[in-house]
């Protein structure tokens, strides 16, 4: 492992923020957790990925633990599918890109977003109809600070929208070492989203693992901000559910509302509840609410934690005064 104390995390976090932790930790193999020193995991710590999904608010006065193991391994093959065992310091895209040459279905519609495989499971990324639970069979890692093995099958992780049993119960208690996907070696297309269908069909394109890479990142690319030139962490709310009691209210004053189907009532678009909120495209200094997606906080030079901070909370705000709906972040707040 490599320790650097004290560390600056300004390109270890898209949003941008120039902050520093106390200590950074590199673990190069899984192994390195069973090494790391007791004042590392007995006081705070929180493990960064590409830290693609994290607003540090302040500087870190604890460790941080960064993945950078690599390994893609088939654990189990048949005709019909493959099991892929992934270390967590995988890129994500570099987990879609392997799976297109090899014709292995079912990650396609969630290329672009950035992030490392460990980080996957933890906020249950999802987009285009896809979520990654849908795909995930297990996670191993060890429990912190007493550095047991665990390993938890796919039942086992409590996913649900944007969440599972790592943004929850064991937040704060364990490091992910490798995550295993079930992929079919059949074609099998999620066409769910209208947006992707509509892309591929204007574009004359049938449905191929490479034709959807292609639909869903020139999708991303007209909606959501490059991170190599602006600052983000992607979508920074959730979707709010409500109940179906008060959807029907809210639809007898705002009757354009868009709503999809959910479990426990009916899933909104944050992105749209913002917009009528008026906060779309707004910029204060380098703070602001993306143009093309409400639901996207951006930074677009050197924002400082509390400017984007002072924003969000404004947000909240405003949903909550027009809708009485609140907001609830969808990156890690630190
Ligand atoms: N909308 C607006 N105004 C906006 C943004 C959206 O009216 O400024 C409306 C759109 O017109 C559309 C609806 O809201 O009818 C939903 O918009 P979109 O399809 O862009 O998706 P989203 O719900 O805003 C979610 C995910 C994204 C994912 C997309 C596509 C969450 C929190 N976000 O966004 O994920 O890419 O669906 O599946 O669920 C991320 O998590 O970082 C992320 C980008």
């Amino acid at each position: 492992m490599k320790i650097l104390e004290p560390y600056s995390l300004l390109t270890h976090n898209t949003f941008r923020m120039d902050v520093s932790c106390r200590r950074f930790v590199e673990i190069e193999r899984p192994e390195d957790v069973l090494q790391l020193p007791e004042e590392d995991i007995e006081a705070p710590f929180y493990v960064l990925g590409m830290g693609s999904n994290t607003l540090f608010t302040r500087n870190y006065e604890g460790t941080i633990l960064h993945p950078v193991f690599q390994g893609i391994t088939t654990v189990a093959e048949d005709d019909l599918s493959v099991s892929l065992k992934v270390a967590a310091g995988v890129e994500w895209e570099m987990l879609i890109d392997y799976c297109a040459e090899k014709q292995y279905y079912g990650l396609e519609n969630l290329t672009g977003i950035p992030g490392l495989v460990g980080s996957a499971p933890v906020q249950n990324i999802g987009a285009y109809g896809v979520e990654v639970k849908d795909s995930i069979t297990a996670v191993e890692g060890f429990l912190l600070p007493n550095k047991e093995p665990f390993l938890l099958h796919h039942d086992e992780c409590d996913f649900g929208y944007r969440t599972s049993i790592f943004k929850t119960k064991l937040k704060g208690y364990c490091f992910i070492t490798h995550v295993t996907f079930k992929l079919s070696k059949e074609a099998h297309y999620t066409m769910t989203y209208k947006g992707l269908t509509d892309e591929l069909s204007n574009s004359g394109l049938t449905p191929s693992i490479d034709n959807i890479v292609r639909c869903v990142r020139f999708i991303r690319e007209h909606k959501l901000p490059n991170i190599q030139e602006v600052g983000c962490a992607g979508s920074f709310f959730k979707n709010p559910i409500v109940p179906m009691s008060e959807f029907a209210l809210l639809q007898q004053h705002f009757p354009d509302l868009v709503s999809y189907p959910a479990s426990n009532g009916v899933k909104l678009a944050a992105g749209q509840l913002i917009e009528k909120a008026g906060w779309k495209g707004y910029r204060c200094g380098d703070a602001g609410i993306y143009p093309k997606q409400a639901l996207v906080v951006v930074n677009y030079g050197n924002a400082r934690p509390e400017e984007i901070v002072q924003l969000y909370e404004n947000v909240i705000r405003d949903v909550y005064n027009i809708f009485h709906i609140t907001l609830q972040p969808e990156v890690n707040i630190v």
